[in-house]
């Protein structure tokens, strides 16, 4: 995954860096108390810091801050849940501390993670979490839901993505998948455990903290058995992401053969990678990606 502690909070007040003796951190610290105070998070904002100091989980922003910021997630899902017509819906698989779920403008926000870190007693309007696992969470919701767009970030292995993704698909009607970390950033990185690809990091004295897991897998499956999806991957701007989306809204999608599945699985992140990003990524920038989704994703 983009390191949770980087993507995670990047929309958050993080001070910037800068050359001792420069006057930019208290200027973009005025500029995020001003705009935390115009949408009305500063009280929040406040608050969480005493929670944090007492250990309490911290509050989610009472509205999404403005424009398409830094956190990068936020960003990309809001430029195209902005580019629909009202009302809309956003589920986020995974939600951790809420950064990403907090930051997106839709109507209505729901999301799922067995374990989040954030006060689930009093959440924004119209934010629903659950805390439990994807697959309780689909197996529970009612058929007739569906999403604008769906953000799949959480348990980063390519079998539990995939299974995500054809639930996430049975929830869509025109709308679109954001599945995270689908190119890792070295063999390490692309390890499905995270602690044995931390540790392996350590010991080989790698730089950084790079985890995606083997997301990555599942764009190959998806690019050789599954045509009915269009897809798009972003690299550039960002942690590397891919969005996913029916080309034709009539199409069901099913799961491939377990042995088809078995294969895809014992794929290598050498071999695959050997030449650079494959073809059937379709790598691109975040706004050619963006532009081809929004030939398809229709407001209902
Ligand atoms: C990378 S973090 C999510 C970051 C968040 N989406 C954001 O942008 O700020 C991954 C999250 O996935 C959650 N997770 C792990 N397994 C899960 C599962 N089976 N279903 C839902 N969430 C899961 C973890 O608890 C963790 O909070």
């Amino acid at each position: 995954m983009e390191p949770p502690a980087a993507d995670a909070c990047a929309g958050e007040l993080v001070p910037t860096r800068q050359d001792p003796g420069t006057r930019a951190e208290p200027r973009a610290r005025a500029a995020t108390l001003w705009k935390l105070s115009v949408s009305g998070n500063l009280g929040v904002r406040l608050g969480n810091q005493i929670r944090s100091r007492k250990g309490r989980p911290r509050r989610l922003l009472r509205r999404p801050l403005g424009g398409y910021g830094r956190a990068t997630s936020a960003r990309r899902i809001n430029r195209i849940l902005d580019a629909l017509q009202e009302p809309t819906t956003y589920l986020e698989v995974g939600v951790w501390r809420g950064t990403t779920l907090e930051n997106v403008r839709a109507t209505r926000r729901y999301g799922v993670d067995p374990a989040p870190r954030f006060d689930l007693a009093r959440l924004p309007k119209n934010v629903d979490v659950e805390s439990t696992t994807s697959d309780a969470y689909f197996e529970h919701l009612d058929h007739d839901m569906v999403f604008d767009v769906i953000f799949l970030d959480g348990e980063h292995t390519f079998r539990q993505t995939y299974a995500d993704l054809l639930h996430a698909l049975d929830h869509l009607d025109g709308g679109v998948v954001l599945v995270d970390d689908t190119i890792p950033t070295d063999e390490v990185s692309a390890l499905p455990d995270e602690r044995v690809s931390r540790a392996r990091r350590k010991e080989l004295g790698l730089p950084g903290t790079p985890w995606h897991g083997d997301v990555w897998k599942l764009v190959v499956c998806l690019a050789q058995f599954h045509g009915e999806l269009g897809l798009r991957t972003i690299v550039g701007s960002g942690n590397p992401q891919t969005l996913v989306w029916r080309t034709d809204r009539g199409a069901t999608s099913r799961r491939v053969d377990h042995l088809i599945e078995g294969e895809v699985e014992r794929l290598t992140y050498r071999e695959t990678f050997e030449s650079g990003i494959p073809d059937v990524f379709q790598p691109c920038s975040e706004d050619e990606a963006i532009s081809a989704v929004l030939e398809f994703v229709q407001p209902r």
